[in-house]
């Protein structure tokens, strides 16, 4: 299992452990996270699991596609350099203890 917190605009921490290959939308959605809607269910069509990737992790978790770039220009809060569509980030053993940020707002 791999652990990923999940950090609330209020600071709320909540750590969650998932199995290698699941990734950080599936993982938060099917604990009823609270911030991460996957309304499209991982196929890159919404932009509702937007997060933003802990700087400490941002090289760990590579870099965005251009589908996944365009498809967060329509992400609900702003876009930064650590903006990730979370369904595109897979749970592997380096990513153990990863830290992502939850925007305000995914709708
Ligand atoms: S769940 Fe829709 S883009 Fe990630």
């Amino acid at each position: 299992m791999i652990k990923v917190t999940y950090v609330a605009q209020d600071g709320t921490a909540t750590t969650i452990e998932a199995e290698e290959g699941t990734s950080v939308m599936q993982a938060a959605v099917s604990n009823d996270l609270d911030g991460i809607v996957g309304e499209c269910g991982g196929s890159m069509m919404c932009a509702t699991c937007h997060c933003y990737v802990d700087e400490a992790w941002a090289e760990r978790t590579g870099e965005r596609s251009s589908d996944e770039e365009e498809m967060l220009e329509g992400a609900a809060d702003e876009v930064t350099e650590r903006s990730r569509l979370s369904c595109q980030i897979r749970l592997q053993p380096g990513l153990d203890g990863l830290v992502v940020h939850l925007p305000e707002e995914q709708l």
